[in-house]
């Protein structure tokens, strides 16, 4: 077993450990995967200001989200299939995050239930939602989100049709697996994914399977999404949806200031800075050139957070000295789930919160809340050069 220090770390084991098919689900972008890659890359441009002979006891890395208290402003993003990553994969991962006081995110497209999340956890946790054509299901899913006592509803409003991502067609990506030739031969190599998937019954999407009219294929992500995903969605509809749902509504997947005026206008609690890990429009910037305009416009009217890039602690501190309220980590508790199911994923909040208290406090911070512009630099041109005119 090697030593764990970094999500890379974890990475490693989860392509090891994970069907071919699965690992590359999540660690793929749509068409030439620039955005997916810019999201990482555009960190390392903004650099640390380090800070000498300042009393750095007593530091704090606490916070709120949208009122929630949370040990670190870093939530774990909606990520579907989580449950094929490791078996019970969202039910681990949502214990993981109650035991690290962050919140957890339980996606559309989970294969535990939400019910089931719900019965294994003691916490409310936030569910994420797609607005689909068949307005029965959006109602029961919210009902369902309601009886959970779900505390926030994460409104994806990037996803109406699904990017294409090439590896997933190229490996067939369905769930089940089917049982080809490739497929079998990548199986023979995952014994212990076999294992602990052998003892569950949550093999199929939990929230959705016995839950809605018309599907002719559930097992491909792409098809089901194009006949069940509603491409009218609109800000009108948005508003019906904040009506129905009635608590903290966050919308996710604003890369625009005029869409985060609008996210504004229907009420939103707050807004995720996102492109959907690079998984939607390829091509769009990386989420962390995009949240100092987005900031600038509507940052003291709403609360702001963002995802997409974040791998690490020093990645978490400079979306939150440039002005983001809270941050999601979705690939990097993936990683550690894949690699290690449960404790993983608490390895890797762990590995986070390390590098964010140690950053912050070599920054000369003791507070996550104090943070801001002044412990960055900033290339000149990293926000100004990309404004549409
Ligand atoms: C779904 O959210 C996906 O990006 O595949």
């Amino acid at each position: 077993m090697p030593t764990i220090t970094t999500i890379q770390d974890l990475k490693d084991l989860h392509e090891r450990r994970v069907p071919r098919m699965f690992y590359d689900y999540a660690e793929s972008g749509s068409w030439t995967e620039q955005t997916f890659h810019e999201n990482t890359t555009d960190f390392e441009k903004i650099r640390l200001r380090q800070r000498v002979a300042v009393d750095m006891t007593g530091r704090s890395t606490a916070g709120q989200m949208i009122g929630e208290d949370v040990s670190m402003p870093v939530a774990l993003a909606p990520v579907g299939s989580t449950g094929m990553q490791h078996a019970d994969g969202e039910i681990l991962a949502a214990q993981a995050a109650e035991a690290f006081g962050v919140p957890f995110t339980l996606s559309t497209m989970s294969i535990c239930s939400i019910e089931d999340v719900a019965a294994n956890t003691s916490k409310p946790f936030w569910f994420q939602l797609y607005a689909m054509k068949d307005k029965r299901f959006v109602e029961r899913v919210i009902q369902r989100a309601k009886d959970a006592k779900c505390s926030a509803l994460v409104l994806t409003l990037d996803l109406q049709i699904l990017g294409q991502r090439h590896k997933d067609i190229k490996n067939g990506l369905s769930i089940p697996i089917r049982p080809t030739v490739p497929n079998l031969i990548d199986l023979a190599t995952k014994w212990r994914w076999i294992a602990a998937m052998a003892k569950t019954k949550r093999r199929q999407f939990g929230n959705i399977v016995g839950h809605i009219d018309g599907i002719s294929d559930m097992s491909s992500l792409s098809i089901w999404a194009a006949e069940s995903f509603d491409p009218k969605l609109n800000w009108d509809e948005v508003k019906e949806i904040k009506k129905m749902w009635g608590g903290p509504l966050i919308l996710k997947g604003i890369l625009d200031a005029e869409d985060a005026k609008m996210a504004l206008n229907v009420g939103a609690d707050a807004i995720i800075v996102s492109n959907h890990g690079g998984r939607q429009l390829d091509g769009a910037l990386s989420s962390i050139r995009a949240l100092p305009a987005i900031l600038d416009a509507v940052g003291d009217k709403v609360e702001v957070h963002m995802d997409g890039g974040i791998r690490s602690g020093q990645d978490v501190l400079k979306a939150l000295a440039l002005g983001a309220k809270g941050t999601y980590i979705g690939r990097a508790f993936v990683h550690g789930l894949g690699a290690m199911g449960g404790p993983g994923v608490t390895k890797a909040l762990e590995i986070i919160h390390k590098e964010l208290d140690t950053t912050m406090a070599l920054c000369g911070e003791t507070n996550v809340a104090d943070l801001g512009r002044h412990n960055l630099l900033v290339p000149k041109d990293f926000e100004g050069q990309w404004q549409s005119p």
